[in-house]
């Protein structure tokens, strides 16, 4: 199992690309199961989860290649996916494969939408949460279909199709607003969503959807209106940057000091984090090129958030600001509202020296002057990236363990990081 190793007190200094965003690419990825024609995606991230759901998606008949594997391409090369399910071969999505990526659960709407019957596996347990899959079913229960549970299976029909209806979600929830948006798409008739999640990626997979023929009107925002059509083609479309991986490494570069310039970064993706990341001591500008963040001997403000659905601070930052907030002069209080149980990085915070308690719901942290490296560990991927943040700030040495978590949804972070000065290495091998 890989490691990472990293000696933490050096300033990052330059320019990071920023990846296509891992939570557009996985449902426009099973977007290809709409249509019978190819569906191409650039500026898909070269990251663990895209190489599992390509696994998944073969396993039910799409052909797919890629381009831009080449040797000598920049590390951070986007790649192109071209995608085909001409044939669908198998409407089973198993156990072994959905529980290693909870995202792939998702190919129950595709499959339905076309094919008129899905099975699939119940995802189980998770790190973050119990993370229920009830609102999809609603979702497909609304459009008229059949949901039977039966040995751990979701075993969804629809024999005549899927038929338009209104779905108002009692909470916003991005796993249900793109699965209404791929069954709506196929389904007979008028779908209304109310309370629709408004999350950047939800809008860049309903322009996917449009292109390959979808009449959707509204994504991005909280009512969504679509009018079925029969059949969606193939389309052309290119992965909008990852709001995630930006605001990790403007935390980064707010932990440790330093300039850094975020290449292909778009600011209106992440404006709630960068106004915070700005009132705790960086300084944020954005230009044509990208959002730039420095941070040069002014100490670090405590800053209170509480995460919530987009446009608000994103939990999936969550982890990476509690990191961040470790050195901060004073107490800040981080409350977590979406997911339930994504406080594991707590215990691993404390082993480099960080003060935090937790109440419920609110993690407490009092800032100190120094972190000291340790080995570490964690149970996803965003909190192991917060000890990424949090260990190259620390003095001395740390070691990342279970870096397979961080290969997930990070393409080549000790490369960007190591670009910018970082001393960080990954240690192949077990440990
Ligand atoms: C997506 O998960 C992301 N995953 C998550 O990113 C992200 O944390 C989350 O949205 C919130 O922004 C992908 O895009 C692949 P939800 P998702 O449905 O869609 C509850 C990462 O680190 N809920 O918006 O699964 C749920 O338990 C990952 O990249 C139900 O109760 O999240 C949660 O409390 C982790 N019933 C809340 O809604 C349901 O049927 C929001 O979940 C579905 C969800």
């Amino acid at each position: 199992m890989d490691r990472i190793r990293i000696v933490g007190g050096r300033k990052l200094e330059g320019n990071i690309q920023i990846s296509g965003a891992k939570n557009a690419a996985l449902p426009l990825m099973i977007a290809a199961l709409l249509t019978e024609e190819t569906l191409t995606l650039e500026n898909t991230p070269s990251v663990a989860d895209v190489g599992m759901l390509l696994r998944i998606l073969s396993h039910h008949g799409v052909d797919y290649s890629v381009d831009g594997r080449r040797p000598g391409d920049q590390p951070h090369a986007a790649r192109t996916l071209h995608l085909s399910a001409r044939r669908i071969v198998d409407i089973t999505a198993p156990y072994d494969l959905v529980s290693k990526m909870r995202a792939s659960f998702w190919v129950i709407a595709p499959l339905l939408a076309r094919m008129g019957e899905a099975r699939v596996s119940l995802p189980g347990g998770c790190a973050i949460g119990t993370r229920p899959v009830d609102l999809l079913l609603m979702v497909l229960e609304k459009l008229g279909a059949t949901i039977e549970i039966e040995a751990g299976y979701v075993h969804a029909r629809a024999a005549k199709g899927l038929v338009g209806a209104e779905i108002d979600f009692p909470k916003v929830t991005v796993s249900g607003t793109h699965t209404a948006l791929m069954a709506a798409s196929l389904a007979k008739g008028h779908t209304l969503i109310k309370n629709a999640a408004c999350e950047p990626e939800i809008a860049d997979v309903a322009a996917c959807l449009v292109k390959m023929g979808a009449k959707i009107k509204g994504a991005g925002q909280s009512v969504i209106e679509i009018e079925g059509v029969a059949s969606l083609s193939g389309a052309h479309h290119t992965v909008l940057p990852d709001r995630i991986e930006t605001g990790t490494y403007a935390m980064a570069v707010a932990m440790t000091g330093g300039d850094v310039l975020l290449e292909g970064a778009e600011p209106d993706l992440l404006r709630n984090a960068l106004d915070v990341i700005g009132m705790a001591g960086a300084e944020i500008s954005t230009n044509n090129l990208g959002i730039r963040v420095r941070r040069n001997g002014a100490s670090l403000s405590p800053v209170d958030v509480t995460t919530a659905p987009f446009p608000g601070f994103p939990t999936d930052l969550q982890a990476q600001f509690m990191a961040l907030m470790t050195k901060a002069n004073g107490r800040s209080r981080i409350t977590e509202t979406i997911f339930e149980n994504r406080f594991m990085h707590v215990q691993e915070l404390a082993r480099l020296g960080a003060h935090i308690r937790l109440d419920g719901d609110i993690a407490i942290v009092d800032g100190v002057a120094e972190l000291q490296g340790a080995p570490v560990m964690a149970t996803d991927l965003r909190a192991s990236v917060s000890l990424v943040i949090a260990a190259l700030a620390a003095r001395g040495e740390s070691i990342v363990n279970r870096v397979y978590h961080l290969d997930r949804g990070f393409e080549h972070l000790e490369k960007k990081l190591g670009g910018c000065g970082a001393v960080i290495e990954r240690i192949s091998g077990s440990n």
